[in-house]
């Protein structure tokens, strides 16, 4: 087995090799002066099984690019096989058609990947678990639930906690933790009037005197959250904190939440944090190095990776 990575979270990437035992692989990803991307796979890897780390994060495109082309240079060198490792999947939100003539964004990326060259996946909190099937290869979604757990359990007395979904699509996967919880459940009814904006309706339970943990795959803007902590303060909550996979933190994110009533955010480091999220007073990184690494191990050992979960 080897891993490589492309530019987007090197970090994970090595802490994966760590929980391993194993040297990140040797790969060179570059600019050519237009910009185009050269990769360059510095060691040999003909008959190896091939694990590529790549989260298709921002700048989203230029990091899908060199996941393909990292792809194809793997397949090119004789790769016995390739597992497309993207802690984080890029273009998820576009699943369906949100109306008349419109893209399955999700799907092209899908078939990209594929086409490529990929002959797995393996990936984490899929915006809509229904995702895997865009791709006609194996795809492994694995759940960040066990560790955001023993996270909460570490830092909540769990007689008091509440757990929320922010949105109504997001019930599913808040009553998965709420039930590994054994806690309540609230909703926050959000109507978004706008694309990128958000506005809270309504909540859904009564979260009077309760330490809110708001549950999501994905903070983007930070709207959806920051605003439903609001919601839940008004309705008397005692205290919000909020538990997202994937730290998307796009433009003014970051101040949104450093500047919000958020107790907390606890994101995974499934997006490489920038320096400003390192740096924000209530934003704290748990990470997923140990449950992919352990996904990757029972991968190439053939090994059931659903029994990760039970
Ligand atoms: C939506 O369906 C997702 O689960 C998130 O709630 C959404 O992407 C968050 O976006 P934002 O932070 O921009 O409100």
């Amino acid at each position: 087995m080897k891993v490589f990575a492309g530019n987007s979270n090197r970090l994970l990437a090595e802490a994966i090799c760590n929980y391993l035992n194993l040297p990140l692989g040797r790969a060179t990803v570059r600019r050519f002066a237009d910009q185009e991307i050269f990769v360059e796979i510095q060691e040999n890897v003909r008959g190896e099984d091939v694990f590529l780390v790549q989260s298709t994060s921002f700048p989203t495109n230029d990091h899908l690019m060199e996941l393909l082309i990292m792809i194809d240079a793997m397949r090119r060198s004789s790769a016995r096989r390739i597992t497309a490792v993207l802690p984080y999947f890029g273009y998820a939100r576009q699943d369906r058609k949100p109306g008349p003539r419109t893209p399955i964004s999700a799907k092209l990326v899908a078939n990209l990947i594929t086409e490529a060259g990929a002959d797995r996946v393996l990936t984490l909190d899929l915006h809509a678990g229904q995702i895997q099937g865009f791709f006609d290869i194996p795809t492994d979604n694995l759940y960040s639930v066990p560790i955001l757990t023993r996270d909460i359990k570490e830092h909540y007395e769990l007689e008091n906690v509440m757990v929320v979904s922010p949105d109504v699509g997001g019930v599913v996967r808040a009553r998965a933790l709420a039930k590994r919880l054994d806690c309540q459940l609230a909703i926050v009814d959000k109507r978004r009037e706008r694309a990128g904006e958000s506005e809270v309706m309504n909540v859904i339970g009564d979260v009077t005197g309760k330490d809110c943990l708001l549950i999501d795959d994905i903070v983007d803007s930070g709207g959806t959250l920051c605003n439903a902590a609001e919601a839940l303060l008004k309705n008397g909550a005692t205290s919000v904190t909020a538990y997202i996979t994937h730290g998307v933190l796009s433009g003014g994110a970051v101040a949104r939440v450093t500047s919000s009533k958020l107790k907390e955010l606890v994101i995974t480091d499934s997006i490489q944090p920038t320096t400003a999220v390192q740096s924000a007073h209530n934003i704290r990184v748990i990470s997923t190095a140990n449950l992919i690494g352990e996904a990757i191990n029972r991968t190439s050992q053939e090994e059931s990776v659903s029994s990760l979960f039970d």
